[in-house]
């Protein structure tokens, strides 16, 4: 074994955060996490994933439950297809028998890609993939001193390359994790904790004083920005939303009067420039209240629903800001 992969299995088994999903091997236990896991932070992501095994503890349980109320458990983490996805895999689970137990299997679930189908496939069947994200990325790119722009073909060719090199095929997913936590924890973006590290001695950034230099990241992708008015309408204690259709990071959730021009439309604005940050996109919305005297006819698409019933609807972040500004 590499020195380098034996001092992260040192490490890990010393250091390693003790996750509720890491006292288990259960392989539906594990995807879950890992995909709740692609955009959201571990602190967030326990209370999500704590909420999901007690609703839906088994993949039949979550096969047999509706869109909306997945839909429904999973507001407030956005990027709502990996819920969409992680509801039609666990049918497609089902139909399977069984869940799969080979790379390529795991890699076939909806929304399972080269990461999660390593992550999983390693934690759970020891399976020899080695998993490459933004920590590996960061903690090679200093070990070994490759200054690859992060982001490239290139550099994920060569990365995927190094990290299965170091893989121990008997140990993956402790590997694995071990990657994980130490770009977490001690090969930090920021003020990584070089006095301390177990790599020091063979780590070619701290060697070379080019730890804050690595790894290269490409030039960012510009930021679009986008504006919505959203009009809440109410009128008799229900108000009008709709559900959006296929074809957008919404699809599924539910929305208010959004960019709506009507007859009588007079709107006052309650809050203005409320801004939410998507990986690509900064959406910018004004909120308004409209209160019509007489019952308005609604656009395609839209229904009235009970203000007190709302909560039973999945709704994007900025309708749930416009809620709390009301
Ligand atoms: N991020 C994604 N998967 C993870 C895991 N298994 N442990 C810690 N952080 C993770
Ligand atoms: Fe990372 Fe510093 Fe350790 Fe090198 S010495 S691996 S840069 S923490």
């Amino acid at each position: 074994m590499d020195p380098f992969s034996q001092t992260i299995l040192a490490w890990y088994a010393e250091y390693g955060r003790d996750l509720p999903w890491r006292r288990t091997r259960n392989p539906y236990a594990v995807w879950l996490s890992e995909i709740i896991l692609q955009q959201t932070r571990i602190a967030q992501g326990t209370a999500y994933w704590e909420r999901f095994m007690q609703r839906f503890p088994t993949v039949q349980d979550l096969a047999d439950a509706s869109e909306d109320e997945v839909l429904r458990l999973w507001e407030g983490l956005g990027y709502y297809s990996r819920a969409r996805n992680l509801h039609a895999a666990a049918k497609q689970i089902m139909t399977m028998g069984a869940f799969p137990d080979t790379l390529e299997g795991i890699r076939s679930l909806k929304g399972v890609g080269d990461y999660t189908a390593a992550a999983i496939g390693s934690i759970c069947f020891d399976l020899p993939a080695a998993v490459v994200d933004g920590n590996v990325y960061r903690v090679l790119a200093r070990h070994f001193g490759l200054s690859t722009p992060v982001g490239t073909a290139e550099a994920k060719k060569e990365f995927t390359a190094l990290a299965q090199r170091l893989l121990p095929e008997d140990r993956a997913g402790a590997f694995n994790q071990g990657m994980m936590d130490f770009g977490a924890l001690q090969c930090t973006p920021q003020r990584p904790d070089c006095l301390s590290c177990p790599l020091q001695p063979t780590c070619n950034a701290f060697r070379t004083g080019r730890v804050d230099l690595l790894p290269v990241k490409k030039p960012a992708t510009a930021v679009q920005e986008r504006r919505f008015n959203y009009i809440y309408v109410r009128f008799q204690g229900q108000t009008a939303i709709r559900r959006r259709g296929p074809g957008d990071i919404w699809q599924g959730l539910y929305e208010p009067l959004v960019d709506t021009v009507m007859p009588g439309l007079t709107g006052h604005l309650i809050k203005s420039g409320v801004k939410h940050q998507l990986t690509h996109r900064l959406l910018i919305a004004d909120f308004y209240l409209w209160e019509p005297a007489e019952k308005p006819e609604l656009p395609e698409g839209y229904f009235w629903v009970k203000e007190t019933e709302l909560d039973q609807y999945a709704k994007p972040r900025l309708f749930v800001l416009l809620l709390e500004a009301l």
